[in-house]
């Protein structure tokens, strides 16, 4: 049976950095995300006994092995779960170019969860489906619902309790993103060999690790309450946090460009010029603006008209993971 699954990718408002458990992929700290509609990432699979090896075609290419073997791996675990012993063939795509250095391994797990779980005849709770694609990436346990989403660190060695829950449907705010592309190289440092090299080397992790539950219980109170200053400040206390943990690992992880720092500073501008906006920055130099409706239009023209800024995505809030396709 193919079967066929589309995820959103998300962006954290509170960051995630850092794992108690590599192996299971267990996070150091909780974090919260809002799913974003638009970007996307489609995914079959098909488990298929007269294949040799596990094949992964991305974009309609055969991908490098590198990747490959990451999905490979992760079809393992499906594998163990469910006592399937045949290989598979995983076509997946974006909806974004994949040049625009925005490939999301988010939406690529949470797609390829749902996707592959169900191809080898599991059918997984929403929390289950959530444990699955954290071992393929941490985000991606956050990429299974929609609209506002919290991943709890749990406490439990096996990860049973390490997974995202909703906090709020899309439709209970109308919050915006806009994501400003200043760069399509790959980065140097991805995160998970960013967030290992910050444990073992950045003085600021044990102070970023244990300041985190009250980032979590302010971003959880100001989004009930649709506060949208103290959403906003506190999105950009743990971006910078996040980012004075990384630029003080040895060697220190720079992750922003020119334009990135020119980005945040007008956004700033903005705000003193009385525009709802915040900003928030990942494990890349693309800078992301979160935005009321009524300030969309100017931030974007704003960001638009700054050197260095090569093309504006807007977004909203969108769903979780989705089952498109079953054929037999
Ligand atoms: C900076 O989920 O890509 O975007 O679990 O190692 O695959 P792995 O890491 P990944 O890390 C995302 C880090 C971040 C912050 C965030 O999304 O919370």
């Amino acid at each position: 049976m193919k079967v066929t699954a589309k995820a959103n990718s998300n962006i954290a408002l509170i960051k995630y950095w850092g794992k108690r458990d590599a192996r299971l992929n267990l996070p150091a700290v909780g974090s919260i995300s809002v799913t974003l509609a638009g970007l996307s990432t489609t995914t079959s699979v098909a488990f298929d006994e007269n294949l040799k090896g596990d094949r992964f075609i991305l974009n309609g290419q055969a991908e490098a092995k590198e990747e490959s073997q990451r999905v490979s791996r992760f079809l393992d675990i499906i594998r163990q779960m469910s006592g399937v012993r045949q290989q598979a063939i995983v076509e997946s795509s974006n909806n974004f170019p994949t040049a625009a250095g925005l490939a999301s391994s988010a939406s690529a797990f949470a797609a390829l969860s749902l996707a592959a779980s169900r191809a080898a005849g599991l059918e997984l709770s929403a929390a289950k489906l959530s444990e699955l694609a954290r071992r393929g990436s941490g985000s991606a346990a956050r990429s299974i619902f929609g609209g506002f989403v919290e991943w709890r660190r749990g406490e439990k060695d096996d990860g049973s309790d390490s997974v995202a829950e909703p906090l709020a449907e899309k439709d209970f705010w109308d919050i915006r993103v806009l994501i400003a592309v200043t760069s399509a190289q790959k980065k140097k440092t991805g995160s998970t060999d960013g967030m290992i090299l910050s444990k073992l080397t950045s003085p600021y992790y044990t102070a970023w690790v244990e300041s985190s539950p009250d980032d979590l219980n302010g971003m959880r109170h100001a989004i009930l309450k649709k506060d949208f200053q103290k959403m906003g400040e506190l999105a950009e206390f743990s971006c910078l946090k996040m980012h004075a943990v990384a630029l003080a690992s040895n060697p220190g992880m720079i992750y922003w460009n020119g334009a990135t720092i020119e980005g945040l500073q007008l956004i700033r501008e903005l705000r003193r010029q009385g525009n709802a906006v915040y900003f928030t920055v990942d494990a890349g130099p693309q800078i992301k603006a979160i935005c009321l409706p009524e300030t969309v239009q100017k931030v974007s023209a704003a960001l638009e008209n700054l050197a260095g800024v090569q093309r504006i995505i807007g977004t909203r809030l969108g769903d979780g993971a989705q089952l498109i396709g079953e054929q037999i």
